[in-house]
């Protein structure tokens, strides 16, 4: 059995993949479930740091304390040096990404029931895009926190290769395939040649033709679904009595996962009391003051994503938001979604015809689209990128477990 394990730190789930004689295992994590949301909650009750489900569920129980999710987000940017407030002690960024990588080699052992000191942790073809120091301190901050939590041997791999090892390891003919993985930060585009035959060679370069990647994913989706459906309700976009526009940060940063918890500073608060007096339409403005008095930003982001995850099924949605103050009730119609992500999407499409462009490649050469990631259930994004290889035949892979079992492959092939 293999001595190292495939670690999938993704913005919104990770996994642990493990080679068991022959094949990828992905070790449950929590509740028997394969996934642990990247998830971390201080408990400033009691003084306890609570990850995944359990922490999503001891925030909206309401106890105080500080709720991060998207933390793979700050990585790479100035943010991550930060830290975060709560009842009067800092907690650093860094700290509890360090805390969650730990965690998850914990729960991956305790599951497998042996320890792992090696590692292949997958990453995005691009952390930050267009900025290459910033790419590269996000992954030496990444291996930093993994080694500090025990991976004395560490490799990283693009993440859409690692799809592209779990697929391989599914078909019986050489195959040129456009791999997509479309997670909660990025999406990321590799195009690989696979074959049976091709699997167990230790140096894939040559059959690794072109990656590409950029910094779009299912957090941006909730932000302008956020942004357009549920914040103009709480002011966005509103008047002053004065004539001068309600100042927009705050409803930037409660659209976005990882500045949440900016919006809860204190010069934010008191600045919220005069807004409520000056503006307009007051009401709305109350609305933003409760929410962010009752600490309910992550509150509001998880409707407002439970509501775009529904959008994949239903062409409307009834989001009822009665934690605000006053309450709400919305329809969402899918065609307001698929109109807020379009330039997100036409980005997404833009990178997929550059990618092959780049790599010499005519779309008809393409045997396959795989799709991996959660955010590949959003059919507008699908037919954008499956648009690019109108020919290929389109594979839905496993959402939330092909990296990391593509991972553990490689991890085998790394360390043995
Ligand atoms: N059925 C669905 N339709 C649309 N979006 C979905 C669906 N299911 C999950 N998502 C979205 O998928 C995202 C999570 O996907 P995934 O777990 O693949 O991301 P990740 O691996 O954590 O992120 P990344 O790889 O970018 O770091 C979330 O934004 C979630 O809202
Ligand atoms: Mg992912």
């Amino acid at each position: 059995m293999a001595t190292a394990c495939g670690v999938d730190f993704g913005t919104s789930n990770s996994t642990v993949g493990w080679v068991q004689p022959g094949r990828p295992v992905m070790l449950p994590l929590e509740d028997g479930k394969v996934t642990l949301p990247s998830v971390v909650f201080f408990n400033a009750d009691d003084d306890d740091v609570t990850f995944g489900r359990a922490a999503l569920a001891d925030y909206l129980a309401g106890y105080e304390g500080r709720l991060m999710r998207s933390l793979k987000s700050l990585l790479g940017t100035p943010l991550m040096d930060g830290q975060t407030e709560v009842a009067g002690r800092a907690l650093s960024f860094r700290e509890l990404l360090g805390q969650f990588i730990r965690e998850l080699k914990r729960r991956g052992e305790s599951a497998a029931g042996r320890e792992f000191d090696a590692a292949v942790f997958g990453r995005p073809v691009h952390f930050v895009d267009d900025d290459p120091a910033a790419d590269r301190l996000a992954q030496d901050t990444l291996a930093e926190i993994a080694r500090a939590a025990g991976f004395r041997e560490l490799a990283f791999q693009f993440e859409p290769i690692a799809a592209a090892f779990d697929y391989e390891s599914q078909i019986d003919r050489e195959e040129l395939v456009l791999i997509a993985d479309i997670g909660g930060g990025t999406s990321d585009f590799s195009l690989v040649r696979l074959a049976p035959s091709r699997m167990a060679r230790r140096d894939r370069r040559d059959d690794i033709l072109a990656s590409a990647g950029v910094h779009i994913g299912g957090t941006d989706f909730d932000k302008y679904l956020s942004l357009v459906t549920v914040m103009p309700e709480l002011g966005h976009g509103s008047e002053l009595k004065n004539g001068s526009a309600v100042p927009s940060s705050y409803y930037f940063n409660l659209a976005t996962w990882h500045t949440i918890n900016q919006a809860y500073t204190r010069k934010m608060s008191a600045q919220l009391g005069e807004l409520v007096r000056d503006a307009r339409e007051p009401q709305k403005l109350l609305r933003l003051q409760n929410l962010i008095e009752d600490r309910a930003g992550h509150w509001l982001a998880m409707r407002v994503e439970e509501t775009k995850i529904a959008l994949s099924d239903q062409a409307s949605v009834r989001l009822e938001l009665d934690r605000l103050a006053p309450p709400l009730a919305l329809d969402v119609e899918r065609d307001c979604f698929v109109a807020a992500i379009g330039a997100l999407v036409d980005t997404v499409g833009g990178s997929v015809a550059r990618l092959l462009a780049d790599a010499g490649v005519r779309s008809e050469q393409v045997d396959t689209v795989f799709f991996t990631g959660g955010s590949s259930g959003v059919a507008a994004l699908r037919e954008r990128i499956a648009a690019t290889v109108p020919a290929a035949r389109r594979v839905e892979g496993d959402r939330f477990g092909s990296i990391g079992a593509g991972l553990a492959l490689d991890a085998v092939r790394q360390f043995g």
